[in-house]
């Protein structure tokens, strides 16, 4: 059976719902798109008039709001009516890890996905398609359809599984050139109108042969891999940074020379800080868990290794700042450069800027931080999150208070620092005045810079004790 979809919902308007819908909306003129989200502050902020008022930042998205949304794109926290209206409705709720009981902080949280799947088949009127956007261990798309077919009145349902893989921060361009789209569906005759259906839309825009097809369980699993084998990469060189450090090799070298065989490739071989974002950590833990679940701990020992691995990549670049002040950083200013987990994005999901600081703080540092794009809300959120994951500490607002400050402006941040820190790798870090800064700062002027992001010899030259990550 041919389906024609004319309207499509979208259950979710975060950092995947939002933009992604956005551009299925400029791209699709004829398909009405909606956006539902239970949150009526984030709808209200999708619907701001002012764009810069978005509740995302991300490059070139305000242009394409600004083109759909009205016309054929709109944001609501109409759940119920957004689900009657449409043919195909994605779920794009988030999944976090699950912070109690059976795989407590391994296995995804799919409450949402499953209120959401009870949601469709309590209201809808006839049989949908429902595409999982979000990312899910393999075989979700089992449990959704169980669901459906339990509460859904007799309505037949199709489930797709279609994963995102946009990187945050090049949102835009990833959704408009994607390097491949992946949709996963039954492979009987109404799967394959459900998938046919799917693949129609995106080929508005994207060439047919990029558009991969494929069972249900491959396509979930595949999501799971891509950030799984990604993040293993930032692991591989960090292991190696370390190893820089102690022996006098550079890990940028490294990287451009191992980079340059083609069947190794250049891409995400930047040694860091560590990776932080609402994915890699969480989608190679709920890796590790169904391994676990389905009696393969060596693969599941092999894939933990890549989390520990940043994790320790974090700790070691606190304890080098603890360390290189003289083993006490109590009572001394250090200032942050960036908070967000990458440049371009005022995400701080995960960011490593949060451990070391937390480390920091346990020491009793004063930190003072800027970051062009987190609000101050979110930093004191972040903290109280970390705090409250760390049992044998309780959570003091009015302490944490005294010890943090939180800037507009990164040259009173940087004012009288004993040590500067760079977190994330936004391009304003590199254009600054940094003679200046020097002057005004406590001697020796330490630099820690966790993304390499400035010059070394310029910086030795005008006088800072600079520590790059992986340069012996
Ligand atoms: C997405 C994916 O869905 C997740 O699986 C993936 O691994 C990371 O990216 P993301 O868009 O980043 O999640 O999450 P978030 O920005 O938190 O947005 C989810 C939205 O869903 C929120 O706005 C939340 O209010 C909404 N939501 C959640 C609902 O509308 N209904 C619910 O029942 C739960
Ligand atoms: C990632 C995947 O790239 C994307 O395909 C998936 O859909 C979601 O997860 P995202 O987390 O948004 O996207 O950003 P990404 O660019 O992958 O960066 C993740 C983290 O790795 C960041 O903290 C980044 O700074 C770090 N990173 C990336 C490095 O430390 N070194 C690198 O070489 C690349």
């Amino acid at each position: 059976m041919k389906h024609t979809i004319k309207t499509i919902t979208c259950i979710g308007a975060g950092y995947v719902g939002g933009p992604t819908m956005a551009v299925i909306a400029q791209k699709c003129p004829e398909i009405k798109v909606n956006v539902v989200d239970i949150n009526p502050q984030r709808i209200a902020e999708w619907n701001d008039t002012d764009l810069d008022k978005l509740p995302i930042y991300e490059p070139g998205l305000k242009e394409v709001v600004k083109e759909a949304r009205g016309r054929n794109l709109f944001f609501s926290t109409e759940v119920e009516a957004g689900i009657r209206e449409a043919e195909m409705i994605f779920i794009s709720v988030n999944t976090p890890t699950k912070t109690y009981g059976v795989g407590k902080g391994m296995a995804a949280d799919l409450k949402y996905v499953e209120l959401s799947a009870r949601q469709i088949a309590r209201i809808a009127p006839e049989g949908k398609i429902v595409v999982e956007k979000s990312t899910l261990p393999v075989r979700t798309a089992q449990s959704i359809k169980t669901i459906l077919e339990a509460e859904g009145n007799g309505n037949k349902f199709q489930v797709l599984s279609n994963p995102e893989f946009l990187a945050e921060g090049t949102a835009i361009t990833d959704l408009h050139n994607p390097d491949r789209i992946l949709i996963g569906g039954d492979q009987d005759e109404d799967g394959l109108a459900a998938i046919q259906a799917l693949v129609d839309i995106y080929a508005h825009w994207v060439p047919r042969e990029q558009i991969i097809t494929t069972r249900l369980w491959s396509s979930e699993l595949s999501k799971l891999t891509a950030n799984a084998f990604l993040a293993q990469r930032i692991s591989s060189i960090n292991a190696i940074s370390a190893l820089c450090e102690r022996t006098g090799a550079d890990v940028d070298e490294i990287a451009h020379a191992i980079g340059a065989d083609t069947r190794i490739g250049s891409k995400f071989l930047r040694s860091s800080v560590g990776f932080g974002g609402s994915c890699f950590q969480k989608d190679i833990l709920n890796l590790v868990y169904l391994c676990r679940h389905f009696n393969l701990p060596e693969v599941a020992d092999y894939w933990e290794g890549v989390v520990k691995m940043n994790d320790y990549q974090k700790h070691r670049f606190a304890k080098q700042i603890i360390d290189s002040l003289f083993n006490t950083v109590s009572g001394k200013k250090i200032a942050f450069l960036g908070w967000a987990f990458k440049k371009d994005t005022n995400d701080t999901r995960e960011s490593a800027a949060i451990y070391v600081a937390k480390e920091l703080l346990d020491d009793l540092a004063e930190i003072h931080i800027y970051d062009p794009k987190v609000k101050k809300e979110q930093i004191f959120k972040d903290l109280e999150y970390v705090y409250s994951q760390d049992p044998t500490q309780s959570f003091d607002l009015s302490v944490l208070q005294s010890l943090i400050t939180i800037h507009e402006e990164p040259y009173l941040a940087l004012e009288n620092a004993h040590a500067i820190a760079i977190l994330t790798e936004w391009d304003e870090f590199k254009t600054y005045d940094w003679e200046k800064i020097y002057t005004h700062m406590l001697k020796p002027a330490f630099v820690f810079d966790g993304r390499n992001l400035l010059e070394a010899s310029e910086m030795k030259k005008t006088g800072f004790e600079y520590k790059g990550i992986g340069k012996g």
